[in-house]
């Protein structure tokens, strides 16, 4: 894995914009997976700057999120939809057509065979956004005595819960969500995984020094050929 320590958030957030955008230029139609969370937000904020300034558009190209929560409805103000059409998608020339999305009402094994078709048809994930839970999850795959393969509906930790929780004011906290599995995940031909702030830093140590296990998820992506790694000093700071 191809590691880079950046000074901040923001420069983190130019230096994937840059990429993507690269990407973007050289395959107008390109396939991203994408991720919600705080971690991506400065990458959107980026990328939304650049559409702005009319050097990169987002007019064929294709997306596919990780996942999603379950029982809560699209539309609804926390669900993971929501937060991509408010930090990306409404900001930039995105064909709604082209935005690829699992249904966390839908039923799931169902769901998770056409989300693999759908990524298959688009002729696989280009690029793939990732961030990672302190508990060193990827998606929504929470560490498990095995690694995931395809898309799934998942019991969300304690841990995540926790971290997710100030979210919610209105309805409970979901307790499910479904999620593309490892296995989908390392089929991206790039992955860009990000960390930033000290709560990482356990997750980060784990998932690059670490042994490859499913009770770190983000150790998988230590099988992968293409992986670059974005971090910023603190979530580097346990690194030997
Ligand atoms: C969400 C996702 C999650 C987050 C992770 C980190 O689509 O894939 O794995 O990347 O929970 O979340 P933040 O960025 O909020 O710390």
């Amino acid at each position: 894995m191809n590691v880079q320590i950046l000074d901040s958030k923001t420069a983190i957030g130019s230096a994937v914009c840059g990429l993507i955008c690269d990407k973007i230029r050289e395959k107008p139609d390109c396939v991203l997976g994408l991720a919600t969370g705080a971690t991506p937000v400065p990458t959107y904020d980026a990328l939304a700057a650049a559409y702005a300034q009319g050097t990169v558009s987002f007019r064929n190209v294709r997306t596919f999120n990780l996942d999603e929560y379950c029982d809560l409805p699209k539309t609804h103000k926390n669900s993971f939809y929501t937060f991509m059409q408010a930090q990306l998608f409404s900001r930039v020339d995105m064909n709604p057509a082209n935005i690829g999305f699992l249904d966390g009402n839908a039923d799931p094994a169902a769901e998770s065979a056409r989300y693999t078709a759908a990524i298959e048809e688009a002729g696989g994930i280009d690029l793939q956004l990732l961030g990672i839970g302190r508990n060193g999850h990827i998606a929504f795959n929470e560490p498990a005595d095995a690694f995931s393969q395809e898309s799934f509906r998942v019991a969300l930790t304690e841990s995540t819960r926790i971290a997710n929780a100030g979210y919610f004011d209105d309805v409970p906290m979901p307790r499910y969500a479904i999620t593309m599995g490892v296995g989908l995940i390392l089929r991206a031909r790039q992955l860009i995984m990000i960390a930033t702030g000290e709560s990482k830093a356990a997750a980060v140590k784990a998932m690059l020094e670490g042994p490859v296990t499913p009770q770190c998820p983000a150790s998988a992506l230590q099988t992968h050929p293409d992986v670059l790694v974005f971090l910023d000093p603190a979530a580097a700071s346990l690194l030997s």
